[in-house]
């Protein structure tokens, strides 16, 4: 196998191509963001760091939204993990964290091995506070979504083909999608670490909500 930290860089520089365009919330710098979160949790939570970081570099490159394909696909990181000669038990390792990540309502999977659980951890982590917002924002509006309609009410306890339905059809908003996902995250992180900074993530997001429909009902 090649040294480590060169797989790692190699990975960058694959996945900086692979995200050349901003898809919607989903570009290098998030798989970057999640790497730095992941990093940290690992090294905290003593796990094995070249897992951890492999599956937060390549977890969004097989995503169906993104690419096509069907979900849970792991194509194209399995054969990077390959040509990099990594052993075949990490490559699998890798490859079923990679097959469970997304959120899905209530039919969200929560990871078996530390190392899975720690790459849902920094990958839901993304999708909360300052950050979240502004890839909330951003991907609302790709998907033409209102910033926000009180007459449009939020659904709550849906499941995965329920979820996916609802965002395909516009049928939500983006201040809905706090209530439909993001303020659910908190309740969906595995490792005590990465519940630490969740938390933070998490008044944040409250406190947004909170002055935004202040605002919105012209409280100054
Ligand atoms: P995952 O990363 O788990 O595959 P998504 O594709 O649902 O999940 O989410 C990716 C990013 O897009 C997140 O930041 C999420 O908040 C945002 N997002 C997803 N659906 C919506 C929506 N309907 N409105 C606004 N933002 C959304
Ligand atoms: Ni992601």
């Amino acid at each position: 196998m090649k040294k480590q930290e060169k797989i790692i860089d190699d990975t960058l520089e694959y996945i900086k191509d692979i995200f050349k365009y901003d898809n919607g919330g989903h570009d290098y710098y998030h798989s970057l963001r999640v790497f730095k979160v992941g990093t940290i949790i690992a090294k905290k939570e003593r796990a094995d760091l070249f897992v951890v970081q492999m599956a937060c570099l390549l977890h969004d490159v097989d995503d169906y939204k993104l690419f096509g394909g069907d979900i849970g696909g792991i194509s194209k990181a399995q054969n990077w993990l390959v040509k990099q000669s990594v052993p075949t038990e990490k490559i699998e390792h890798i490859c079923s964290i990679i097959k469970n990540m997304s959120y899905k309502g209530i039919d969200t999977k929560m990871g078996k091995t530390l190392e899975e659980k720690i790459v849902q951890d920094a990958d839901r982590l993304d999708a909360m506070g300052a950050i979240g917002i502004a890839r909330a924002f951003t991907v609302g509006a790709t998907i033409n979504s209102s910033i926000y309609n009180p007459d449009i009410k939020p659904r709550i306890n849906i499941n995965k083909d329920e979820y996916v339905k609802m965002n395909k059809e516009k049928e939500t908003t983006t201040i809905n999608h706090f209530y439909e996902k993001l303020l659910k995250l908190k309740d969906y992180i595995n490792t005590s670490t990465g519940r630490e900074i969740a938390e933070k993530r998490h008044k944040y997001m409250e406190i947004f909500l909170e002055t935004f429909l202040n605002e919105w009902d012209g409280k100054c």
